[in-house]
């Protein structure tokens, strides 16, 4: 395992980012997702190595938007992600006077983890499209698509074992079962999602309790995980993850939101696809809720269906239109903003710091990609 550099030294890069492979690249980032961006690449490129001679490397590269489909290293920067989760993690590191290089194998190991998720999630939702190019299943098929999942676990799982350099193994043990626990959380969250596809009307309770499971576990662990590795202060900790709860919910809320009226070419999703799966993302949650009469009985008859086709797509948006769903999705994701900025401002955070956060915040509200 090599030697992970401080975030301020000029070192020379190796590995992905000598070969001009960055992560987490995308117009409008806010600033904290380039400071940590070198510490991010060394120890993914230190993280995927053992796979190298496996039958699903390519396949991970190629996810990663590493290589081509045909293992050919050709980066594509739009195809790399945000690196949000990761970036999230050495945050929380520096944030509260820790060493943002004790927490780089932590988070390549949550990147790994989350493009684990996605892989699957993928086959799960029958998701042709992501970071702008086919996905692993519509390339590969769904058995080797599950497998290079797998892989992909199994190699966030052996990266937090390597936290970093100069971090003592109570920590790694900490660390891996913080990660282990989060995303044990996010497979139930899957499960509630994909059980939500076969009903009809979900409260916004439970709705909330979905996707606080299957994407707000990830990113309040990253937050977690990068405090646990500069301090042990349970109110820390505990205040850090209440600021994450919130961040998380309002990820996902907007990620519903630009699932049905995103820019795909923005995106690199296609935007049709929840409705076409019948997936109970927040619109259509409080269109089940709000709609009445003759609209109702159309929303029902449309979802008594196994998948939706293109005219019926149209007929939802719009039911979604007339009552506002979108107006009703900005004002859940404004609220949910200012839970995330009153979380914030119980943390005792450097000026620096809480600068950022809000910038994130506002980032995760109203980002178009
Ligand atoms: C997508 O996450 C899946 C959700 C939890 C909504 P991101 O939007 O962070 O995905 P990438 O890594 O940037 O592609
Ligand atoms: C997000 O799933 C949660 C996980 C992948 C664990 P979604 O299905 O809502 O996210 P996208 O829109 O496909 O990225
Ligand atoms: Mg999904
Ligand atoms: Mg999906």
């Amino acid at each position: 395992m090599g030697t992970i550099p401080t975030a301020s030294a000029e070192a020379q890069p190796t590995g992905l980012a000598a070969n001009g492979i960055s992560a987490g690249t995308g117009p409008n980032l806010p600033a904290m997702f380039d400071r940590y961006r070198t510490l991010l690449e060394r120890a993914m490129s230190d993280a995927v190595p053992p796979l190298e001679n496996h039958p699903v490397n390519t396949l991970l590269r190629y996810h990663l938007g590493w290589s081509d489909q045909h293992g050919n290293p050709s980066p594509t920067p739009a195809s790399q992600g945000k690196a949000l989760r990761p970036t999230l993690c050495m945050f929380a590191c520096d944030a509260f006077n820790g060493e943002p290089r004790h927490a780089a194998y932590a988070a390549a190991a949550l990147e790994l983890i989350h493009n684990f998720s996605l892989v699957h999630d993928d086959i799960q939702d029958q998701g042709a499209e992501r970071r702008h190019q086919p996905t692993v299943w519509a390339l590969w098929g769904t058995e080797r698509a599950l497998v290079a999942g797998d892989a992909m676990q199994s190699l966030g799982d052996l990266t937090t074992l390597h936290t970093s350099d100069g971090t003592d193994s109570d920590t790694t043990i900490r660390v891996s079962n913080l990660l282990t626990q989060a995303y044990l959380e996010m497979i139930e969250g899957q499960c509630r999602d994909l059980q939500f596809e076969q009903r009809e009307t979900i409260g916004t309770d439970e709705y909330l309790d979905m996707i606080a499971l299957k994407t707000g576990a990830l990113i309040r662990s990253s937050l977690v995980i990068g405090a646990s590795v500069a301090t042990d202060d349970a109110e820390v900790i505990e205040g850090i993850a209440r600021f994450g709860r919130a961040i998380g919910r309002l990820f996902q809320i907007r990620d519903d939101y630009l699932g049905i009226w995103g820019d795909d070419a923005i995106t690199g999703k296609s935007t049709d696809s929840d409705i076409v799966q019948r997936k109970k993302s927040y619109p259509i949650v409080y269109a089940f809720q709000q709609a009445t009469g003759a609209s109702r009985n159309e929303l029902l008859r449309l979802y008594g269906q196994e998948t939706l086709g293109e005219s019926d797509v149209d007929r939802v948006m719009q039911i979604l239109d007339d009552i506002g769903a979108a107006q009703q999705t900005d004002s859940l994701t404004e609220m949910t903003a200012q839970e995330g900025r009153s979380a914030l401002a119980t943390l005792e955070l450097p000026p620096w710091a809480t600068d950022d956060a809000e910038n994130l915040i506002d980032f995760m509200a109203y980002r178009l990609f």
